[in-house]
């Protein structure tokens, strides 16, 4: 879509969507991926290492947004692409440091928007509802986005992603 080259992704399991992620980029493309867990961190580790992309993969484990707090810190150069699939009670925030870590034209992904048709529920007390409806809100209003949201029917359900270009 952008040819992107650097891509932060947060929310790591064991590494299988870092791994689609790494595997698009070109020979100088880079990931940061960030994860909580260290044992979820160390699976993903191995797993990139054996698919031979530890080169350009850097697990950071954390609370994300304490390691989205220190990228910023790091005044690094600016995302391509930001993939945001961890505590979904968190999406307002981390799509807030997405966008300080990104620039105009950079693309944001926020996965499972959709959770089988209940983030329509307004009267839902899920936090992990609450947090997707509140993201969504935010991008359907904010002018730094250019944003929609898709809807997907597959093997896992009924579910969709966000998808949000940054002015
Ligand atoms: C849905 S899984 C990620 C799946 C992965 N993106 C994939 O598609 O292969 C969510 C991950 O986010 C991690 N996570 C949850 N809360 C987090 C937080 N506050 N900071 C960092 N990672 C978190 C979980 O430990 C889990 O590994």
């Amino acid at each position: 879509m952008i040819g992107a080259k650097r891509v932060l992704e947060i929310g790591t399991l064991g590494g299988y969507s870092t791994t689609w992620l790494a595997r698009a980029l070109p020979a100088d493309g880079t990931v940061i991926t960030c994860e909580a867990v260290p044992h979820h961190a160390d699976v993903a580790r191995r797993n990139l290492a054996d698919s031979g992309l530890a080169d350009r993969v850097q697990v950071r484990v954390g609370p994300a947004l304490d390691t989205l707090a220190s990228l910023t810190e790091e005044n690094l150069e600016p995302f391509d692409f930001v993939f945001i699939d961890a505590d979904k009670v968190n999406n307002p925030h981390y799509f807030e440091a997405a966008l300080k870590l990104t620039r105009a034209g950079s693309v944001i992904v926020c996965d499972n928007v959709v959770r089988g048709g209940r983030v329509i529920d307004g009267s839902s007390t899920d936090p992990d509802i609450i947090g997707t409806r509140t993201f969504l809100d935010v991008i359907g209003s904010d002018p730094r986005v250019d944003a929609t949201a898709i809807q997907t029917v597959g093997f896992k359900g009924w579910d969709g992603f966000a998808l949000a270009l940054v002015n």
